[in-house]
């Protein structure tokens, strides 16, 4: 495995790939990684010629100072996780190589950014997608992998790939969980050993959405799950939406249901978790 942190030395090796009309599949991260990244791993390690990962804790899509900077950072064990994987290719810039001058691009997601995530955390996509184009420019992947945890981001890189006709496959990976149902999270670390317990408690409340789903309609399940995880001292949701899976438009009835996302933020103490499930009326 090469540990790239030079982009002049990834545009050779990408170069080099290219001759031998090899596929590249592109995992871009920013460290900290679990078992959920290194399922987007192994799905390009089984349909691409060569994976590609970078790791960067990318500034421009932190709302917070204070989140960008407790944002957990492993690098050693990072690269142990993605030797045993099988990656052939870590790229892990300094700020400085990413954004030699600002960027202030503001992108238009065509709407899907006005709710949820985007309008919680302002600018937030703006952040993602000024980094992503950068390491797509840069990787020229056939294929891109994204845990579909982050379902909003991953709806408006889909978006953002067809705007900017990048000829990259985007593959969205199913969410990993623990054996309690927490979706693995590079945040989770974050969680004090008591807050850790009650964490599950979000993922439970969106099964139990589910369960509900077939007599109650997205509304009343909307209320439900609000007040269920409220009553947890520990537990404060950002929100709960039910969206369709496309537009990620919210759904208050069960007559405009169709294929849908039940989505949440909420912190537990100061660590802030999202989640989100498939869900059906
Ligand atoms: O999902 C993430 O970890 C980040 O948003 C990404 C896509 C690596 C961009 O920094």
């Amino acid at each position: 495995m090469e540990v790239l942190h030079a982009k002049e030395r990834m545009q050779e090796k990408i170069l080099r790939y290219n001759e031998k009309n090899m596929t590249i599949g592109f995992v871009p991260t920013m460290g900290a990684l679990h078992e959920g990244h290194l399922s987007l791993v192994e799905c390009s390690r089984r349909r691409d010629d060569v994976t590609v990962v970078s790791i960067f804790v990318n500034p421009a899509q932190f709302n917070q100072r204070d989140d960008y900077e407790k944002y957990p950072r492993d690098l050693k064990s990072d690269l142990n996780h993605l030797e045993q994987a099988g990656v052939d290719v870590v790229f892990t810039p300094t700020e400085q190589e990413m954004y030699p001058e600002p960027d202030n691009r503001e992108f238009d997601f065509g709407g899907l950014d006005k709710v949820m995530e985007g309008k919680h955390r302002p600018g937030h996509f703006d952040g993602v997608a000024r980094i992503v184009t950068r390491l797509f420019d840069l990787v020229m992947p056939h294929r891109a992998y994204f845990g579909e945890k982050d379902y909003q981001q991953l709806a408006i890189i889909r978006h953002l790939t067809r705007q900017m006709r990048y000829n990259i496959d985007i593959v969205g990976c199913p969410i990993i969980r623990e054996s309690d149902g927490l979706a693995k999270s590079s945040r989770n670390a974050r969680l004090t050993h008591e807050q850790r317990k009650e964490a599950p408690e979000i993922s439970q409340a969106l099964f139990e959405a589910i369960e509900h789903s077939g007599r109650c309609s997205p509304d009343e399940i909307r209320e439900q799950v609000i007040s269920r995880l409220n009553k947890n001292p520990q537990i404060d949701v950002e929100y709960f939406e039910i969206v369709d899976d496309k537009t990620l438009k919210p759904i208050r009835r069960k007559e405009e249901a169709k294929e849908n996302r039940a989505c949440i933020a909420a912190w537990v103490g100061s660590v802030r978790l999202i989640d989100n499930v498939k869900i059906s009326f």
